[in-house]
């Protein structure tokens, strides 16, 4: 049957192959392999096969009232003989009249009845009795144009339609062979065909001019030649030229797209000649805007001028649509009525897109290549559609051109061409496999965009083979870098070079950098301008925390996190061993702390988890008041504080405890004012009497719901006696939390475990911090529950987290959402140092603490305000002559001198601390036990020692306590000149307030 229409199907059959192929691996054996049987032999017919009809079975059209017929004798046959019409139809080729691929939306069957080749199309059927109308509006416009012209002109009137109930009507009409547009293109008509074909159709023209009729079909795909005759086919539109000349214009000038590809210049030339009569609109008159028109220039209305230009665009965009491989398909691009065909495939807006962007080429080969382009994915689009009609999914949207659209408008047209020219068979590839072809395409020039090659991608991103030892290069000088920093000691550098702010933000600012630099320059830039102004915590001359990080298996566990890259979230596709690995951390840390600990492989799912990792122990102590909180008043969690009812209020000792838990109260929404504040004792701990008393008695309509405790503080590191808080606290039955960021380190050493952290155990949580003691780089801490199960609250999905098997941490992390896999370097520390080595390195500090101590004691010029306990030592300068003369002062006075004694202090501090070889922490402290002699409520800003590093050395410690001696006898005149002389009384004008220790705890 479809030999009669030459060569049409040829490609096609290709390309159902193809999509037969596409359609295997889902589609049921049978179902591939009738339709291989019918592609084999007959390629219309497998494209009416996965069009969707294998099963003509299925059809509504069977019941109800019987199709009517009006129309020739086989169509009668077949209706009287076959009740299913649409059935019948639907299950015969689809009509492939033209090279353009039609689009699979439309209904177009070929259907042989009774030794007859008809067309069957589906018109609606509100359309039926109007096409009539204009066919018969054309008459006389046919017969005057058949008088003037060399060919006959008549439209095709052997129409049958039959009405089919509950759908629109089917029309069968004889089969009448290629289009003109098809047969124009193919150029298999001789010159004088042609010629004579042109004259008649421009006197067609001229006669529809002349008649005031226009039909607004006029255009090659149309029209056929047979028997020497011109037939016409789809009267869908008359206009009436004198009635409505606007509307008239346009479709004249809407011919001219229509024909624009398929004449020569000169045809066209002689066919759309200047006719007298042609209808002339003013430019300015206005009409409303149609959605292209929206889409494309953004307004409502256009003017005539506008919708002129508009299809005046559209005519030279058509006329360019020459293929380079003129043997090819006629030499055309089969995507004809460009920016108005393409919406059968793409929304308006994109085809507005695709449109503004060809309308701009002004190289023909370029606008060629994006043509191609675009003709292959709606080529691949179309094969799509049908893929899914053999499943019955009426999918037709077109993703392809979609995506090519976006390309296009990321890349440009020239990109996008020369995409196109540098993809290989490309001919070959469109017949054969078009949907593989154009997603080359978009994935070589989707990858593409800005620019981006293989190159370039390996410049910036690590996994290539091809880079590897470039990258593997630039680690390794990051790690130079790095490890210089460390060693800065092994060249008499300074642990700072010191820069004021102001130099360092001169230094550093920089604009935006819209393009970047390469990574040597980067590396080098870092070196000298940040790495060289940055402090180093591990020096030997830095003695202010004890935040070494230094430990090779935690730096290393760090670099690894990083390179690992495992988002601590969940554990299917997330980090499904880093779990485990955080998970078993935790559990070595409640072994150490003394909480019930079980092997990895005995716990059954997040729910039996109890400790968190955090950033610092800033949130560790935040985590713990939320759970504490939420523990004794259940209904925060729906209700929010005011389900409470009552005020909850924390206690703990002021002047000691980190400003952590007041922002934590302020976080949560407790206010800091729910702190209630208790005194600590002269050796800077929590008082346990004024802790009972604070529970006992609590102010009216307070709660306490919880006490913290503190294991080593952040400003002498003092140890709280955490056996009697705890015992105090069960007997209350409020929350024991244990802030140990400090002295967790001491769980390492049994012996050190003992004698200060006894009692750790009953604490309901303890946050502790590898970060600070334990020679981790930040960030690393954690807080640890006894109970288990106490985290599962903070899930919404409830069945989820107590579910067997469930390990997802981020379902218990409160605060937290996606996390790196911190806790490696953690992991590695413990795995590579080992408990009992841990707990050497550990106590190795207090040596070092302790032998500053008696140093800075023996300089005379110091006054300690604690005993070292653990490895912090707070002191002031106050040589013997100040302590005395602040005895002797009044006690109105004796303020004044404490303000004196805080800054000489914190000018020895900063005199120190700028010159890059000793840095001391410094902070405001209360002298609890009044050794400066100005009174227990007094404040005071001190120098705080404390030697994290174990690799300092004595002759390390030397050197400091005489570089501070030295630097502060020079200042000891001025000082004591300055309290007993007549220095105004009060401030110097500087605040407090120094660093994180002096950030005060309550407001
Ligand atoms: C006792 C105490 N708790 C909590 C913190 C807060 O830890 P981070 O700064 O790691 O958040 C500190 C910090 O010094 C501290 O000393």
């Amino acid at each position: 049957m479809l030999s009669s229409s030459g060569t049409l199907s040829e490609r096609f059959a290709d390309r159902y192959a193809v999509v037969l192929a596409q359609l295997e691996p889902g589609a049921p054996p049978e179902a591939v392999d009738s339709a291989r049987a019918t592609v084999a032999d007959n390629p219309g017919g497998a494209a009416a096969l996965l069009a969707g009809m294998p099963h003509p079975t299925a059809n509504d059209h069977r019941s109800g009232s019987a199709p009517t017929v009006v129309g020739a004798d086989p169509v009668q046959d077949l209706v009287a003989s076959c009740p299913d019409v649409t059935g019948f139809v639907t299950g015969r080729p689809r009509l492939e009249q033209t090279n353009v691929p039609i689009h699979p939306g439309r209904q177009a069957h070929l259907v042989r009845v009774a030794g007859h080749d008809l067309v069957a199309l589906r018109w609606p059927a509100d359309t039926v009795a109007a096409r009539s109308r204009h066919q018969s509006r054309m008459a006389p416009v046919l017969s005057a144009a058949s008088r003037a012209a060399p060919l006959s002109i008549k439209a095709h009137d052997e129409y049958a339609v039959v009405d089919v109930p509950g759908g629109d009507p089917w029309v069968f009409a004889p089969h009448l062979g290629l289009t003109l547009e098809d047969r124009l293109r193919s150029r298999d008509l001789d010159g004088a065909e042609r010629a004579a074909l042109v004259m008649s159709l421009a006197a067609l023209r001229a006669a529809m001019i002349d008649h005031g009729v226009v039909w607004q079909g006029f255009a090659p795909r149309n029209m056929f030649l047979r028997n020497d005759q011109i037939v016409l086919i789809d009267f869908e539109e008359t206009v009436d030229a004198r009635h409505d000349p606007v509307r008239a214009a346009e479709c004249l000038l809407w011919h001219r797209v229509f024909f624009a590809d398929c004449l020569t210049a000169e045809e066209n030339a002689r066919l759309f000649t200047l006719v007298d009569g042609e209808p002339d609109v003013p430019d300015g008159h206005p009409m409303p805007a149609d959605d292209f028109e929206r889409a494309l220039l953004g307004v409502t209305t256009v003017t005539w001028r506008q919708r002129r230009e508009q299809l005046e665009a559209s005519v030279a965009l058509e006329g360019r649509h020459t293929r380079p491989a003129p043997d090819r398909d006629g030499g055309v691009l089969y995507g004809h009525e460009l920016g108005h065909f393409w919406g059968d495939f793409v929304p308006v807006e994109l085809e507005a897109r695709l449109f503004r962007h060809l309308t701009a080429v002004t190289d023909s080969a370029q606008l060629v290549a994006c043509l191609e382009a675009f003709e292959a994915a709606m080529e691949a689009d179309i094969c799509r559609s049908l893929r899914h009609r053999a499943s019955s999914t009426h999918d037709m949207s077109a993703i392809r051109t979609a995506a090519l659209v976006e390309v296009l408008d990321a890349i440009g047209t020239e990109r996008l061409a020369a995409h196109r020219m540098q993809t290989a068979h490309w001919y070959q590839r469109l017949t054969t496999d078009p949907v593989h072809l154009v997603d080359e395409l978009l994935h070589a020039a989707g990858t593409a965009i800005g620019g981006l090659d293989r190159e370039l991608l390996d410049t910036y991103l690590v996994g290539s083979g091809a880079a590897r030892k470039t990258h593997a290069e630039s680690l390794a000088a990051a790690t130079r870098i790095g490890l210089d920093f460390i060693h800065r000691p092994d060249h008499g550098e300074p642990y700072l070079r010191y820069r004021p702010p102001a130099d360092l933000m001169a230094l550093l600012d920089r604009p935006l950098p819209s393009e970047g630099a390469d990574l040597d320059t980067v590396l080098a830039e870092l070196e000298a301008e940040i790495a060289r102004y940055s402090v180093s915590q591990s020096h030997p001359r830095y003695l202010a925390f004890p935040d070494s990080g230094n430990a090779i298996a935690a730096m290393a566990g760090g670099l690894l996190g990083r390179l690992l890259n495992q988002n601590l979230i969940a554990v299917d596709r997330s980090a499904p061993a880093a779990t485990f690995v955080e998970i078993q951390v935790i559990e070595w840390l409640r072994d150490l702390v003394g909480y019930e600990a079980a092997p990895l492989t005995s716990l059954r799912g997040v729910k039996d988890v109890a400790g968190l990792w955090a950033t610092g122990g800033h949130l560790s102590n935040h985590l713990a008041m939320l759970v504490a909180l939420s523990r004794r008043f259940p209904q925060v969690r729906r209700q929010g504080l005011p389900g409470v009812g009552i005020r909850p209020t924390v206690v703990m000792a002021g002047p000691i405890a980190h400003y952590s838990h007041s922002d934590a109260a302020f976080h949560l929404g407790l206010g800091w004012d729910s702190i209630v504040s208790v005194g600590a004792r002269s050796g800077y701990t929590t008082d346990p009497a004024a802790v009972e008393a604070a529970l006992t008695d609590p102010p009216a309509g307070t709660t306490p719901f919880m006490v913290v405790g503190v294991a080593g503080n952040c400003r002498t590191t003092g140890l709280d006696d955490l056996a009697t808080l705890a015992a105090i606290c069960r007997r209350h039955g409020v929350w024991f939390h244990v802030d140990a960021c400090h002295g967790g380190s001491l769980i390492f050493s049994e012996r050190l475990r003992q004698r200060h952290l006894a009692g750790i155990e009953q604490a309901d949580s303890v946050s502790l911090d590898p970060h600070k003691g334990l020679f981790t780089p930040y960030p690393s801490s954690y807080v640890l529950f006894r109970e288990r199960g106490v985290l599962t609250q903070f899930s919404r999905h409830e069945t989820a987290v107590l579910a067997d098997d469930c390990w997802d941490l981020g379902l218990i992390t409160p605060f937290l959402g996606s996390r790196g896999f911190e806790s490696l370097a953690t992991w590695m520390l413990l795995r590579h140092v080992g408990v009992r080595r841990l707990g050497d390195l550990v106590e190795s500090r207090q040596a070092h603490v302790r032998y500053l101590e008696r140093r800075i004691d023996e300089a005379g010029l110091f006054v300690s305000l604690n005993d070292v306990d653990f490895y912090r030592l707070a002191f002031v300068l106050c040589p013997p002559a100040v302590r005395q003369a602040i005895r002797e002062l009044a006690p109105e006075r004796r303020r004044h001198a404490a303000h004196v004694v805080s800054r000489y202090t914190s000018r020895l501090n900063t005199m120190l601390y700028q010159s890059g070889e000793a840095c001391f922490d410094e902070h405001t402290l209360a002298d609890l036990a009044d050794r400066v002699g100005a009174g227990t409520d007094v404040s005071y800003t001190i120098m705080a020692a404390c030697p994290g590093n174990p690799l300092i050395t004595q002759a390390d410690l030397d050197d400091a306590a005489d570089l501070l001696a030295r630097t502060a006898k020079p200042l000891v005149p001025a000082m004591l000149a300055a309290i007993t002389g007549a220095e105004p009384t009060g401030g110097d004008g500087r605040g407090t307030v120094t660093g994180p220790a002096g950030w005060s705890d309550a407001p």
